[in-house]
C-alpha cells in the first residue's frame, strides 16, 4: 500500500474532513455569537466527498473523521458516513459532534459503518454547560453518549476542553463515568485562535494541572501507540474506560502528527494553525481528475510545516475552529 510522508518523514494516514461550517452551538471559545446568518459557500456534496476520500485512500489513508461545524446539522450525514465506509482502504470512520442529535441517530450511524464517535462535552454541570455552549441540552447529550456505547459503536470518546473554573468535583464526575462505561474521556487544553484572545487569557488552564491531578488519583500513563496521534492515555484499575490528555502547547506535540485536514469547501489545510491552504474542489468535478488530485495532494506535502507556532501566540489563519473542526 502506498504511504504519504511529509518533508519531515512523518507518515500521514488520517484525514479530518469538515462537512459543514455551520454549528448550532455557541461555545464561548469558538463561536460566542453563534454562526453568522449569512449563507456560506455550499459544502462539498456527497459525491465530491466520495471522490476526495477515494484519492486519500489511494495514498494510504485509512482513517477518516468527519467534523464541522456540527456535522449532524447536515441531513445527509448518515449517507455520507455510509459512502465513506464503502471506500476500499478506509477501515476507520469517525465523527466528532456536539451531541445534540446523537440519541436519535446512534444506531443509524452504527449501521452506516461508523466506528468511532467523539462527543464534545465540556461540563457535566447543567449551568456551567449552558454558560459555555449556550445550550441547555446537557441531559440529552449525556443520554446520547450512553446510547452510542449501548448501540455498540466500537470507540466512544468524550472531549472536554479544559477551562478555568473547572472544579475538582467536575473532574471526578467525568472520571467516574469511565468506571462503568468503556469510554475515553480526553481533556484538551484550550488553544488560542485569532478570535478568542481575551477568553483564552481568562480561561486557559494548562494541561499540566490536570496531569498532576490524574496522577494524584492513581491514574497511570500508558505506553504511546504509534498510531495514536498526540493524545496521552491514562488507565486506572477497576475502571472500564480510560482518560486522556491532549496538550497542544507541550514540546514535541507536533512530532507525532499523522493528519491532514480538508475544509467543508474542499481546501486542504496542512496544519490546524498554519496559513497554507490548497483548494481541491476544482479537482472533484469528475472521476477522471483522480490522478491529478492525488498528485496535487502529494506535492503539497513539501510545504506541510514542522509544527504550529501557538507558543509564540500565532494562530495562523485560524479565526475559530468551527470550519476545521479542531
Ligand atoms: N481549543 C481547544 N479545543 C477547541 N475546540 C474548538 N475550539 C477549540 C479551542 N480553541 C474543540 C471542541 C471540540 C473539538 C471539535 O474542538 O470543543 O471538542
Ligand atoms: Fe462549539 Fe464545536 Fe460548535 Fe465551535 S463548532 S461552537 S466548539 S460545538
Amino acid at each position: 500500500m502506498s504511504t504519504l510522508r511529509d518533508a519531515f518523514g512523518r507518515q500521514l494516514h488520517y484525514l479530518r474532513l469538515s462537512i459543514t461550517d455551520r454549528c448550532n452551538f455557541r461555545c464561548a471559545y469558538c463561536l460566542p455569537q453563534g454562526c453568522s446568518k449569512e449563507t456560506s459557500a455550499q459544502p462539498l456534496s456527497g459525491c465530491e466527498i466520495e471522490r476526495l476520500v477515494r484519492a486519500f485512500a489511494a495514498l494510504g489513508f485509512w482513517k477518516v473523521r468527519l467534523t464541522g461545524g456540527e456535522p449532524t446539522t447536515r441531513l445527509d450525514v448518515c449517507e455520507v458516513v455510509h459512502r465513506i465506509a464503502a471506500i476500499p482502504g478506509v477501515t476507520r470512520i469517525g465523527l466528532t459532534t456536539n451531541g445534540y442529535r446523537r440519541a436519535e441517530i446512534a444506531s443509524v450511524l452504527r449501521d452506516a459503518g461508523l466506528k468511532a464517535l467523539n462527543v464534545s462535552l465540556d461540563s457535566l454541570e447543567p449551568e456551567r454547560f449552558e454558560r459555555i455552549t449556550g445550550s441547555s441540552r446537557l441531559a440529552n447529550i449525556v443520554a446520547g453518549v450512553e446510547a452510542a456505547v449501548a448501540a455498540g459503536i466500537p470507540s466512544v470518546k468524550v472531549n472536554v476542553v479544559l477551562l478555568r473554573g473547572m472544579e475538582d468535583g467536575e473532574l471526578d464526575r467525568f472520571l467516574e463515568w469511565t468506571r462503568r462505561l468503556p469510554l475515553a474521556v480526553r481533556f484538551i487544553e484550550l488553544m488560542q485562535t485569532g478570535e478568542n484572545g481575551e477568553y483564552f487569557r481568562q480561561h486557559h488552564l494548562p494541561a499540566e494541572e490536570i496531569r498532576k491531578k490524574l496522577e494524584a488519583r492513581g491514574w497511570v500513563r500508558q505506553e504511546q501507540d504509534p498510531g495514536d496521534g498526540p493524545a496521552t492515555t491514562y488507565r486506572q484499575s477497576g475502571y472500564a474506560g480510560r482518560a486522556g490528555i491532549i496538550a497542544p502547547y507541550s514540546a514535541g506535540f507536533c512530532d507525532s502528527c499523522n493528519r491532514l485536514r480538508v475544509s467543508s469547501t474542499g481546501k486542504l489545510r496542512l496544519c490546524l494553525f498554519g496559513d497554507a491552504e490548497i483548494p481541491l474542489r476544482q479537482l472533484l468535478e469528475s472521476d477522471h481528475q483522480q490522478a491529478e488530485l492525488i498528485r496535487t495532494i502529494e506535492s503539497s506535502m513539501q510545504v506541510k510545516p514542522a509544527e504550529h507556532l501557538l507558543r509564540e501566540g500565532r494562530s495562523g489563519r485560524t479565526g475559530n475552529l468551527a470550519s476545521t473542526g479542531g
